[in-house]
């Protein structure tokens, strides 16, 4: 079973709560998905290898660590992961970015995939799956699902707001997949909405509606 992994730590707590409040405006709500995505980099990144490499201090030659040459793919689903692929490129600038297009049918909260395009070769490399939001669940399964079609075997989970509906899905679905999350709410609303939740974080982040 892949790990469930709980960054909790007090700048993204606090943070997260300024975005849960309805009247924080879509500029800040942005700022802030894109520094707490910053902040659970570090944790996401913490198994990443290193190996030795010679340095010249202003002192003397000796060998310190530096990251592993690897190839690594952020793949938001869009539209609301495109909120965290930023913050998480501050650290890890040499990443390559795919995307996978779902949307939710409003009624059944099926989603759909409508785009999809990844980086030549990513299906070798180390896949990082970012949204905020995992509700029931469907999107990460079919997104993952997509790429694991795709040739894709190393791939972990990234979420702001997770539901233990949404964590049993993608376990029961993808068990080889580690999720990340910042917080874990209640449950879901008659919507498929997350409570308390954030409300809609696309339509949060873009302006929408
Ligand atoms: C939202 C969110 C997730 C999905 C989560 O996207 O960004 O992708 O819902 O819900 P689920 O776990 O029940 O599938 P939405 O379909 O609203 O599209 P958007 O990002 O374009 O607003
Ligand atoms: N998608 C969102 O953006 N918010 C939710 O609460 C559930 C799904």
């Amino acid at each position: 079973m892949g790990s469930l992994n709980v960054i909790s730590h007090p700048l993204i707590e606090a943070k997260l709560t300024r975005m849960r409040d309805k009247n924080t405006s879509s500029q800040d709500f942005r700022l802030l998905l894109k520094e707490i995505s910053i902040l659970m980099g570090y944790e996401i990144t913490r198994n990443f290898e290193t190996v030795d490499a010679e340095v010249e201090t202003p002192i003397c030659v000796s060998k310190f660590p530096v990251l592993k040459e690897s190839f690594f793919t952020i793949v938001p689903i869009l539209r609301a992961g495109l909120g965290m692929v930023d913050g998480l490129l501050e650290l890890m600038p040499f990443a390559h970015v795919g995307h996978i297009g779902l949307v939710r049918d409003e009624e059944t909260h099926v989603p759909t995939e409508y785009y999809y395009k990844m980086p030549e070769g990513f299906e070798k490399s180390e896949v990082i799956v970012v949204d905020p939001m995992l509700a029931t669940g469907g999107s990460a399964v079919d997104a993952i699902s997509s790429l694991k079609k795709r040739g894709c075997t190393n791939i972990r989970l990234v979420n702001l707001v997770a539901v233990p509906e949404g964590i049993a899905a993608v376990q029961k679905a993808h068990p080889d997949v580690d999720i990340y999350v910042a917080a874990v709410d209640d449950g879901l609303n008659e919507d498929a909405y997350i409570v308390p939740g954030l409300g809609d974080a696309g339509d949060r982040i873009f302006g929408t509606k």
